[in-house]
């Protein structure tokens, strides 16, 4: 899983594919390389580690030539070695190719090239460029060489494809990962994201599965699986470059949390159309169905929450890479809510293609523009937040649960309810931050000897628990749970130790009497309590407080002090909480 990029034109590329690369990061950030083709030869340079390190301990920016392809990775087959980096070679080293995806009968075919090939990496990637290799014979250009490879390829997959043999084509095909060629003047680019080449260029052509973009500097050409020409007219994107700003602040993820309180503001600004047509199409359902992943999940959780409460409508969430098993309900009657920050996500986008092969219409909530599931839904709903560069989400998260709080009122007919409170919401949440600015990293100083933590809640602030506990995962490496509250005596409470901390979220809405009386439960077993609540208990051996707002709108004023929680506990262990280890921005294979 990772993110690709190729330039042929007239600047240096190496300089437009390093810097496409920095806004592809998000994609993986474990190795990094590019390769140019230069005066006959292909010129290479790889190296493990965040883009900048490649950079700084291989000089990637000195690569000579003006046509090139490159790579930032998350591993999948094969270690984290440079050998293993992208891009791959040839035997003769005279085709090099990146790869977004996963080729699943990569072993099969390496049996069946070894006898001729020799292959030096453990990826699955490595084959395709031996197989582009056994068909590129004399006279045969490049573009026929790859359709014959990748016929023979089984699985998902970006290509992009240099060799010396036409120093000035990039070969480009897709299926099941995105690719979208950028056209330049007198200069093309493509890519797995747009705003990779966004600085140079708006005009885009967004590939399709299976089809094939053969680019040169004065052209673009696009085939079909059959061979067939494609006539596509470009499209061009009203969209902001995504500026990389900390504003003063010494991390993403801390900015981003600070953002919030406007984020709020933003993500209540929807077109009054496409949420009344987003009502209409839950109205006009027999069933609705969240899916997501990761925070987008627990934000459906909530959505969930919502709809049953506030729309009085009944709908399940089901994980996205769970989709296809347990999607088999699903029928043209279903109304599917896929929730996702880049758009990109492969589980999300898998499971939607399943839903849609059954009929059902699909709304999406997302915040990428552009992005491949908003552009295969029927209706969406964006989040407005601006980019989100850390890896952990934070205001998307928020921004995705003011959409599901707007959607859910506007459902009932009660928008307006929705709208003043949550402008309300954004300036307690704002002054809430500040107090919290102090108290919150000495509570995560104090508590940075432990390594095992249970966030727990009831109702509508149970998903908040699985969020908090997500974002300490992520971001400070500890092992936490977050629970129903009223699960814990069935299981759970055999762990909880003398100090065992347990983060109790305990607002005071209807599940209030209920939380407190599991709070007395663990501590009666030695269990140290942090309480997240807008009023204070003897209970509590550390108190966190939050805003009094209205019941339902709780968690967006309590997974925001737990954000800042888990921000400070990464900091406390000298961690780096933009980039975690293992970990991308926008997971793009199954
Ligand atoms: C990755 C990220 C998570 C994110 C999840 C879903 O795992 O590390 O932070 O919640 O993907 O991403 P999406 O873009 O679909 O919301």
């Amino acid at each position: 899983m990772c993110g690709v990029i190729g330039y042929t034109g007239k600047q240096p590329a190496a300089d437009v594919l390093l810097d496409g690369l920095t806004r592809l990061e998000y994609r993986g950030y474990d190795s990094a390389g590019v390769a140019t083709v230069f005066n006959g030869d292909l010129h290479l340079k790889k190296g493990v580690g965040k883009l900048e390190e490649v950079e700084r301990d291989c000089c990637i920016s000195r690569l000579p030539g003006t046509t090139g392809i490159g790579h930032v990775r998350w591993a999948t087959h094969g270690g984290v070695t440079v050998t293993n980096a992208h891009p791959h070679l040839d035997c003769l080293k005279f085709i090099a190719i990146a790869h977004n995806g996963i080729i699943y009968n990569y072993q099969q075919l390496r049996r069946k090239l070894s006898a001729k090939h020799e292959m030096v990496s453990e990826t699955d990637t490595e084959v395709v460029a031996h197989l582009i290799e056994e068909y590129m014979l004399p006279g045969v250009p490049l573009e026929q060489a790859v359709a014959r490879a990748v016929k023979e390829i089984q699985g998902t997959y970006a290509l992009v494809v240099a060799s010396t043999v036409e120093p000035q084509t990039i070969v480009a095909t897709r299926k099941g990962s995105p690719l979208v060629v950028g056209i330049g003047k007198g200069e093309n680019f493509v890519s797995s994201d747009f705003q990779a080449f966004l600085p140079h260029t708006r005009k885009v052509l967004f590939l399709d599965d299976e089809e094939m973009a053969v680019i040169t500097p004065g052209k673009v050409n696009i085939h079909s699986a059959y061979g067939k020409k494609v006539f596509r007219g470009s499209v061009t994107l009203d969209i902001e470059l995504a500026v990389r700003e900390k504003n003063g602040f010494d991390f993403f993820m801390l900015k981003e949390i600070f953002d919030q309180p406007q984020a709020i503001i933003s993500a209540t600004k929807q077109e009054k159309e496409a949420l009344q047509k987003a009502a209409n199409l839950v109205n006009s359902s027999r069933s609705v169905v969240f899916t997501a992943c990761g925070s987008s999940r627990y934000a459906s959780l909530i959505g969930r929450y919502m709809f049953s409460k506030i729309a009085h409508r009944f709908s399940d969430v089901i994980i996205s890479s769970e989709f296809g098993y347990f999607g088999d309900a699903v029928d043209e009657q279903t109304l599917v809510i896929a929730l996702s920050q880049s758009g990109e996500t492969a589980d999300v986008i898998q499971g939607i293609k399943e839903a849609q092969s059954r009929g059902a219409k699909v709304l999406s909530i997302v915040n990428t523009i552009g992005s491949t599931l908003a552009r295969m839904s029927d209706c969406t709903l964006y989040l407005n937040c601006g980019a989100e560069f850390a890896v952990a989400a934070t205001k998307s998260f928020l921004s995705e649960l003011v959409v599901l709080y707007l959607l859910s009122f506007s459902v009932a007919g009660r928008l307006e309810e929705a709208e003043t409170e949550l402008v309300k919401i954004s300036a307690l949440l704002d002054e809430n931050l500040r107090l919290n600015n102090d108290a919150v990293p000495k509570a995560a100083n104090m508590l940075s000897k432990y390594d095992k933590f249970y966030y727990i809640a009831r109702g509508i602030n149970f998903a908040v628990a699985g969020e908090a506990s997500l974002k300490l995962k992520e971001v400070a490496y500890v092992h936490s749970e977050g629970m129903s509250a009223g699960e814990l005596k069935h299981g759970t409470l055999a762990l909880v130790e003398n100090g065992t901390p347990v983060i109790a979220i305990a607002p005071c809405d209807g599940t209030r009497d209920d939380i407190l009386s599991n709070v007395s439960e663990v501590k009666a077993r030695g269990a140290y309590i942090i309480g997240v609540s807008d009023k204070p208990d003897k209970l509590f051996d550390m108190y966190i407080e939050i805003p009094r707002v209205n019941e339902y709108f709780y968690p967006l004023v309590s997974i925001v002090p737990l954000q800042l929680f888990a921000f400070h506990s990464a900091i406390a262990r000298s961690l780096d909480p933009d980039r975690p280890r293992n970990l991308a921005k926008s997971v793009t294979v199954t």
